[in-house]
């Protein structure tokens, strides 16, 4: 039995999670297994009207479950930063999930932005730290509203929190086993404690795994590669801030906000899963938004629950659809309604 927390949340979410668990569903039967899925108020709404966000109390409530399936976090009548730090952050944080694991692939070349790529070219993984980094919020003001304001952000580092995360690049990419090729990410020419940290993490790290070929590249250079090739990348791993960057360039390049999902890792703990797309406040409740990615974050979610021939179900549907049905991946373009993309992944199982 899988215990799975759904946090709908604002805008689009609640849409694009009911077909997610409309394939959830489909799949269980399929497969046979059987779960629980409780639905949780969090988000914008909840908050507009309770002054609450999440707290210590919801964590420890939701620590009871074996995965979170998660919507989106956003509502135009709340101030930017509230519900991000309050609800998505703490998330993230408080369940120490310190892996972001966005995994990057072209289903069709017809949705790629690229000139002469193809479904071979963009086939790679972002493990992105995500506990620390210029999320940590730490920093302050001087001279707050004078002339000579001051704004400090300080980007943390710990050697725990660098070595988890890169030992982790490294156990995934030789588990991935393809180009068996892990790319630090960085910035060692300007950020020279930050990336001077991670850097000697990584070589020493990458002596346990002699069958993983290793590669550095600026976080700049990085974003040049990805659009001119793509295809020279297996594995990245990079900070919290740079992962965040790198991975909306990604996401554009395999189709966009559409079809891109990520996971929320904490292999020791309860993971969450999500589209990273957002709330789409302008396409809410009018049935036309994209559930496909929502959709791949569930196949990711069951991947995690230890339901392997359901999660490559549901990527092989999404495929399937992505190849022979749908028009486009943009909302209200695709051909078909939200919850019609959703029967056909399901029907498609
Ligand atoms: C993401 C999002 C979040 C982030 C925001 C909503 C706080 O952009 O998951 O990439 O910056 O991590
Ligand atoms: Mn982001």
């Amino acid at each position: 039995m899988h215990r799975i927390a759904v946090i709908p949340g604002d805008g689009t979410g609640p849409e694009v999670i009911r077909e997610g668990l409309k394939v959830l569903e489909a799949a269980s039967k399929k497969y046979n297994f059987r779960y629980e899925a409780k639905i949780f108020p969090f988000g914008g709404e909840y908050y507009l009207e309770t002054k609450k966000v999440l707290t210590d109390e919801d964590i420890q409530e939701l620590k009871k479950y074996d995965a979170i399936y998660l919507g989106a976090i956003g509502h135009p009548e709340v101030k930017p930063g509230v519900l991000e730090r309050g609800i998505l952050l703490k998330l993230r944080f408080d369940l120490d999930q310190y892996i972001n694991l966005r995994p990057v692939k072209l289903y069709n070349s017809e949705y790629c932005p690229l000139k002469d790529k193809s479904p071979q070219d963009i086939d790679f993984v972002v493990v992105r730290e995500n506990t620390e980094g210029l999320y940590k919020g730490i920093g302050e003001f001087q001279n707050k509203g004078s002339k000579d304001e001051v704004a400090i952000q300080v980007s943390y580092n710990t050697r725990r929190g660098v070595e988890r995360c890169i030992r982790y690049a490294f156990e995934y990419c030789r588990r991935r086993n393809q180009k068996k090729k892990l790319t630090l990410c960085g910035k060692t020419n300007v950020l020279t404690y930050a990336w001077d940290l991670w850097e000697r993490v990584f070589y020493e790290v990458a002596k346990e795994y002699p069958d993983i070929q290793t590669d550095y590249a600026h976080v700049d250079a990085t974003c040049m590669w990805m659009v001119k090739n793509p295809e020279w990348f297996d594995v990245i791993v990079t900070d919290n801030m740079f992962g965040d960057i790198i991975t909306d360039l990604a996401a554009i390049i395999q189709g966009g906000m559409g079809i891109a999902a990520g996971g929320n890792i904490n292999p020791e703990g309860v993971s969450m899963f999500e589209p990273i797309g957002g709330s789409a406040p302008k396409y809410t409740g009018k049935n036309v938004i994209n559930p496909l990615a929502a959709i791949c974050a569930l196949s990711m979610l069951l991947e995690n629950l230890g339901e392997p021939d359901a999660s490559k179900a549901v990527e092989s549907a999404v495929i399937k659809v992505v190849k022979t049905k749908i028009k486009s991946l943009a909302a209200g373009k695709m051909g078909y309604s939200t919850s019609e993309i959703g029967d056909l992944v399901a029907e498609n199982l």
